[in-house]
């Protein structure tokens, strides 16, 4: 399963739009996806078809990410109908905006990760619409990426915008985790005639060298026509609409082929500490990670060794990442919890913890 979130700062500028034109030409290809609607606007479920009231939405989700919980969430969208494939879809709730809060704990955070665990065998790609923000539900959403697209138009206000997520995906990537990677800015709704977008586009450019992807997305009313029927882009008639798919068919191979490289981030040689670390069973590791103890702390919000399991008592060399509280954690809060819970939802943390001098 490979994670990719489509965000930007600024709404209106053709997330959704994008998210959903990955996702029919993932369709399209038969992959296996779910698309997760974390704007409380809700527009990836409609235009996926999804309508009606929903008991179990992503909401429910982040309060409780189990796998029951999480099932019951995810509906089959409409797409099927019209040609052979299928899309899910986690579906949204204007209540997920309870969850938006600007100053979310780590462990807030890492709660879509969290369910996206569960169902990490029945899916091929997950697609994750964010909400124009930057608080807690664009981070949840990062946090469990592999990938971040961030959608622009060549407008003054979307170019400082887009500014502003970069800078924040690589405030999260050095907070909490290095494993997401911007995929690039995708430029929307581009007019090749405007100078002034002209002037944009090569203001972004320079800005973000090498993160500009290339092809830009023009402005199509089959987009709009799709997204009003409920239709896949892929399966809508005419020449136009095929140039739109064949778009969104070489922007999802761009995120395929990106999943595949490396992250010489994460696997180079971390300098070695002797440090306190949590076992992290996590999506995409086949073992168990090592986490340090603050992170821990930070990600579970409590501590209490598990008597009952033994514990490897041994001094550990361990390879550790560079970890700083983020400027969002509540640091108080933090500093009176004294004990790590062994277990939470469906990570399982096994307590390993260095001998103390004296009982070597
Ligand atoms: N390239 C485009 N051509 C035509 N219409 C577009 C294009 N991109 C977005 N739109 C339209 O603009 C509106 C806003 O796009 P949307 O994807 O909902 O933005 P966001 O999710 O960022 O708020 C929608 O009505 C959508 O159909
Ligand atoms: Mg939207």
């Amino acid at each position: 399963m490979h994670v990719l979130s489509v965000s930007s700062l600024k709404g209106g500028v053709g997330k959704t739009t994008v998210a959903l034109g990955l996702a029919s030409a993932a369709f399209a290809q038969g992959l296996k996806t779910l698309v997760v609607d974390l704007d409380p606007q809700c527009d990836a479920t409609t235009g996926l078809g999804a309508v009606g009231e929903f008991k179990n939405t992503v909401a429910s989700v982040l309060k409780n990410p189990k796998h029951n919980v999480v099932s019951a969430s995810i509906v089959s969208s409409t797409w099927g109908k019209v040609a052979t494939g299928s899309v899910d879809v986690l579906v949204g709730s204007p209540r997920s905006i309870h969850h938006d809060t600007p100053h979310p704990t780590v462990r807030q955070t890492w709660k879509l990760e969290e369910a996206l665990h569960t169902i990490e065998k029945q899916y091929d790609l997950v697609i994750i619409d964010t909400p124009p923000s930057i608080n807690a539900l664009t981070r949840t959403a990062w946090v469990a990426s592999d990938r971040v697209l961030i959608v622009t138009e060549p407008g003054i206000f979307s170019v400082v915008a887009a500014d502003r997520a970069i800078r924040a995906l690589e405030e999260v990537r050095e907070a909490i985790t290095k494993r997401v990677r911007p995929l690039g800015i995708l430029i929307n709704r581009h007019r090749p005639a405007s100078k002034e977008q002209d002037f944009r586009v090569q203001e972004l450019n320079e800005m973000f060298p090498g993160l500009l992807i290339p092809e830009f997305l023009e402005e199509r009313a089959h987009l709009q026509q799709t997204q009003g029927a409920a239709r896949p882009i892929h399966t809508w008639p005419g020449e136009g609409a095929a140039e739109i798919a064949d778009f969104f068919t070489d922007l999802l191979k761009r995120a395929l082929d990106s999943f595949e490289e490396p992250n010489e981030e994460v696997v180079q040689e971390k300098p070695k500490e002797k440090r306190k670390f949590f076992r992290r069973h996590k999506r995409g590791k086949q073992g168990p990670e090592l986490v340090t103890i603050e992170t821990a702390i930070e990600e579970l919000g409590e501590v209490v060794e598990d008597e009952s399991q033994p514990v490897a008592i041994e001094e550990l060399e361990v390879a550790t990442e560079a970890w700083s509280a983020p400027a969002w954690s509540d640091d108080e809060q933090i500093a009176k919890q004294e004990e790590v819970s062994t277990q939470t939802g469906n990570w399982t943390f096994k307590l390993e913890i260095e001998k103390p001098e004296e009982e070597r």
